[in-house]
């Protein structure tokens, strides 16, 4: 049986190895301090997958960093209250087991009560059909914006999902216009994907303008 739990320090070496399987290109000295990093961060939080013993699988997310905004002349640091995902992996021996989407259910539920996000944003490539297909099916993330030369190279959907939903007024104070909004209710076609522009994101953010 497969456990998602938080990561303690002893889990780093095993979900490194695991970083290094799912992402062999990657240099194993980046994924160590990256995931170092993480556990000592108080915004970042970082599941992993056991099974056996071992580490099969792992998620990074994270509160995104404040936001400068200029007021009257007055730079105001405000708090970005939107979650990112910043690294998923699966052993793979250990696919299309399910794990990956209780690794994300873990991050998301974590994003949201720990850290009290609205939204969490995600990056995948757009040639990572398997990335794609979860995160869009299985996941329901939305389309928000295309990042060229993302990695290095490659286009990048900068995808988002809302993690709060709104709560239903009182039937007192229900107006007969205010209907309750059904998030989720779309799913997040591929082919939609090919559209550099998004009609289904609200606020395009600085970094995809
Ligand atoms: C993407 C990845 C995390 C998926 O992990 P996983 O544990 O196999 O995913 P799940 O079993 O939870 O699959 C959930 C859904 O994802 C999609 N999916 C997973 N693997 C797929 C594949 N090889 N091809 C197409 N769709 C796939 C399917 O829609 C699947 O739902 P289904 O089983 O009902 O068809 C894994 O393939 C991986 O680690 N890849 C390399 C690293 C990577 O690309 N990380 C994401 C970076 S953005």
């Amino acid at each position: 049986m497969v456990c998602i739990r938080k990561a303690t320090l002893a889990d780093i070496p095993e979900a490194k190895a695991c970083d290094l399987l799912c992402f062999p290109e990657k240099d194993p000295i980046t994924s160590l301090s990256f995931l170092n990093d993480s556990m000592f961060s108080p915004s970042r939080v970082v599941y992993v997958a056991e099974h056996g013993g071992f580490i099969v699988g792992f998620v990074v997310a994270g509160k995104e960093k404040a936001q400068k905004t200029k007021i009257d002349e007055e730079e105001i640091e405000e708090e970005c209250g939107d979650g990112y995902i910043s690294w998923l992996g699966v052993h793979p021996d250990y696919r299309k087991l399910g794990i990956a989407s209780k690794l994300m259910t873990a991050a998301e539920n974590s994003m949201a009560q720990e850290y009290g996000c609205e939204y969490v944003y995600l990056h995948v490539g757009i040639s990572n059909h398997a990335a794609l297909n979860l995160y869009a099916k299985v996941l329901r993330y939305k389309f928000h914006c295309t990042e060229a030369n993302y990695y290095g190279g490659e286009d990048a959907y900068l995808l988002r999902k809302q993690l709060t939903e709104e709560q239903p007024l009182p039937l007192a104070e229900a107006a007969p216009k205010a209907k309750k909004k059904h998030f989720f209710s779309t799913y997040f076609c591929c082919a939609q994907l090919s559209r550099s522009d998004s009609t289904s994101a609200t606020q395009p953010r600085s970094s995809c303008a």
